[in-house]
């Protein structure tokens, strides 16, 4: 099937850096062009007053004059299962998981609740604009299995996993070394590599795993050519803290992982607020990525990521929503809350940066830009369009704008799903504004 889609086309050729809006290379926005779709990849994309071919003529036009077409947003840290705690009140991270993430967890290891969550989750991913992410499951292998499932029905491109934990969690969400290697590898054999999905060597944090487990997860690592590597670091200081006397042998929270062989090109570690300059090199030397959650470390109160720093230090950094410590699985929100955090720091991240960071960026880190995170073709036909000129923008200031960037500037810090008018996954819409 093939299908055109005619709009304003905006992606990133290069990392625009933190440099001024007017001085960002990397910019690639096209007005008023054709995307041209063939099954699941994107064909071609040209100028709007050049003729079609006859039979691209009778292909189906969907037609979105004057709005924005974007890549995809990738969101490289979120958990599944949380969806149903977004928006607790009253805790830290520790007495978060404790109080409302374990308990919601728990039911997941009934196959229906798995199997509709992970639903429910995909569709409410599209609904925000984002058809890649990188997704923490439960400790239940029935809850990656949904996920793959329902992730290759809909070809989209996942990363995810069950996630390991066999010490330091309630009943019913504890693993053991032998039996949660079986199951991972049983789903590594299954599903990665298979239909745009791939494994993750899900280790849940340093703390709910034994020394025993995280040698496991290593190996697993080591041995299966291309999974990837998702783990929480450095959050919150009481959890610092408490890694420290875990594992006293250890130089940082960070070496936990690097002494098992865990930090690698593909692994995505989320938060990294509570890094040294140490582990900001082994994260450089590695090609690993910090996965920088900004609604979740200020609802969670867990700390400002210095994203410059990082940057300076050669370390990725890609975006996520971190739902359900952060609020929104909007990565608008997440990129007006990363603006925020950047400004008490006395930085500027630019609507460039930001939206270069969800989309060709995280494509990149993650080493999937062949197939994900530009509107190129060849490239998979993974794409959102955006009408950056009605709700809350249109309201206020969108009038004022006086270049391109100020108005995207405006749309991702007052705008949100109501801006959403289609989501494309593999070729296919998934979600069409009422
Ligand atoms: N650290 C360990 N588990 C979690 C989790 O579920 N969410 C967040 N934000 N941090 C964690
Ligand atoms: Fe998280």
């Amino acid at each position: 099937p093939r299908r055109v889609l005619r709009g304003d086309v905006l992606d990133f050729t290069a990392d625009p850096g933190f440099n001024p809006p007017g001085e960002s290379p990397g910019v690639r926005f096209r007005p008023d062009h054709l995307v041209l779709i063939e099954g699941e990849r994107i064909a071609a994309v040209q100028p709007a007053d050049q003729p079609l071919t006859p039979d691209w003529q009778i292909a189906e036009q969907l037609d979105h004059r004057g709005r924005l077409i974007m890549p995809g947003f990738i969101d490289t840290h979120v958990h599944c299962p949380q969806l149903d705690v977004i928006a607790s009140y009253g805790t830290e991270l520790l007495d978060w998981l404790n109080t409302y993430t374990f308990p919601a967890e728990r039911r997941y290891v009934d196959e229906s609740v798995a199997d509709e969550g992970a639903e429910r989750f995909l569709e409410a991913l599209w609904a925000h604009g984002t058809t890649s992410a990188v997704i923490f499951a439960t400790v239940h292998k029935t809850s990656a299995e949904a996920l793959f499932r329902r992730g290759s029905e809909a070809r989209m491109r996942l990363v995810t996993g069950k996630v390991l934990m066999d010490r330091h969690a309630p009943d019913g969400l504890r693993d053991d070394v032998a039996q949660a290697e079986r199951d991972c590898v049983d789903l590594i054999q299954r599903w990665h590599g298979k239909d745009r999905q791939s494994y993750a060597v899900t280790v849940r944090f340093a703390p709910t795993s034994t020394s025993e487990q995280l040698v496991m997860a290593g190996q697993l690592v080591q041995h299966h050519h291309g999974v990837y590597m998702q783990t929480h670091v450095a959050e919150n200081r009481d959890e610092v803290r408490w890694v420290a006397e875990l594992f006293p042998d250890a130089r940082s929270y960070l070496d936990v992982y690097d002494r098992d062989g865990l930090i690698g090109p593909r692994a995505v570690l989320a938060h990294g607020i509570w890094l040294d300059d140490n582990d900001r090199a082994v994260l450089r030397d590695h090609g690993a990525q910090i996965a920088h959650s900004p609604s979740s470390n200020l609802f969670l109160g867990s700390g400002l990521f210095d994203w410059r720093l990082a940057e300076q230090s050669g370390v990725n950094v890609s975006l996520a929503s971190d739902v359900g410590g952060g609020t929104s699985l909007s990565m608008l929100r997440n990129m007006a809350d990363a603006y925020k955090i950047q400004a008490m720091q006395g930085v500027r991240l630019s609507a460039w940066k930001a939206l270069h960071t969800a989309t060709a960026g995280a494509a990149q880190h993650l080493g999937l830009h062949d197939e994900i995170g530009r509107v190129e073709p060849g490239l998979m036909a993974d794409l959102a369009v955006w009408d950056t000129a009605v709700g809350p923008v249109a309201l206020h200031r969108n009038g004022l704008a006086r270049d391109l960037h100020e108005r995207l500037f405006a749309w991702i810090t007052l705008g949100d799903e109501r801006n959403l008018a289609a989501t494309v996954v593999a070729g296919q819409p998934r979600f069409v504004r009422p």
